[in-house]
């Protein structure tokens, strides 16, 4: 049981996901880090203990929608309160709709689209009792603008994008603001796989010249989490050095 306020991030591990942790963690809350596998979960989990901070590993695939919602009931049954959820994890299947075969549609939907509605339905209940609550969706700039060779991807993250507008109209009488952050290029491993000719395109098509930081996509969770966001509900933030506008 803690007496902090709580946040639960999906894609803890690694990445923009591991920095949100970390962020949250800083800002005073709680924080279950969620991942497929627990051994860098634990290694993050134990250097935010270590500066005295307060964080806690819970493995999970989230693609299995039935293990996310006990994920998610274990952790306010422990806790007995559940503050934030950041709709994190995700992953890429890429490729031309012409090669996209279904096995690889449907992956990238179930982890980035189908989790954050089955995560969402788990955490309603609990935030309308506590009066107040924040979800927040890391969906992506390919979702607003689309991008060839990820038709799923983009799906899902469009999708995310409407999921947490109705979301967001839905509980909103209870208090609970639900919005979207559409990170743009930012350094990670996901990224980390595109070759130099790519990179260097993309930042071409960047105002700002750089791929951004997973720590630049957390300092926006960490204020559409905390008090100074109490009044933004519905939106959806790109957090992408100027590349859509
Ligand atoms: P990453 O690949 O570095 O990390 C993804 C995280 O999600 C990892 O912790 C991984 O373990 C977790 N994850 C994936 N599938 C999971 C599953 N089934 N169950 C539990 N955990 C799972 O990715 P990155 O770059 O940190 O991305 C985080 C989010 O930001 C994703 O939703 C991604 O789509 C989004 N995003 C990233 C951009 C970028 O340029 N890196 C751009 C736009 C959006």
């Amino acid at each position: 049981m803690t007496t902090k306020p709580l946040a639960f991030v999906t894609g803890g591990s690694r990445g923009i996901g591991a920095a949100i942790v970390r962020r949250l963690a800083k800002d005073g809350f709680h924080v279950i880090a969620v991942a497929r596998s627990a051994d860098k979960l634990q290694q993050l989990c134990q250097s935010i203990q270590s500066e005295g901070l307060s964080a806690e590993p819970l493995v999970c695939d989230i693609s299995d929608g039935k293990a996310l919602a006990a994920a998610i009931e274990s952790t306010i049954e422990k806790h007995g309160r559940l503050d934030v959820l950041v709709n994190n994890a995700g992953i890429t299947k890429d490729g031309l709709i012409l090669r996209m075969d279904d096995a690889d549609f449907d992956s990238v939907i179930q982890t980035n689209l189908k989790s954050a509605f089955v995560a969402i339905r788990a955490a309603a209940r609990p935030m309308m009792r506590a009066k107040g609550g924040r979800i927040i969706n890391i969906a992506s700039v390919a979702g607003v603008a689309g991008n060839a060779g990820q038709a799923n991807y983009a799906a899902s993250k469009a999708g995310l994008i409407g999921l947490s507008k109705s979301v967001a109209k839905e509980l909103a009488p209870k208090n609970i603001t639900c919005n979207c952050i559409a990170p743009g290029f930012i350094t990670t491993d996901m990224t980390n796989v595109l070759n130099d000719q790519v990179k260097e395109a993309a930042k071409a098509l960047i105002p700002l010249r750089r791929f951004g930081l997973p720590e630049e996509i957390a300092s926006v969770v960490s204020f559409l989490a905390g008090p100074d966001a109490s009044y933004i509900n519905g939106q959806v933030l790109c957090v992408d050095g100027g590349m859509l506008m």
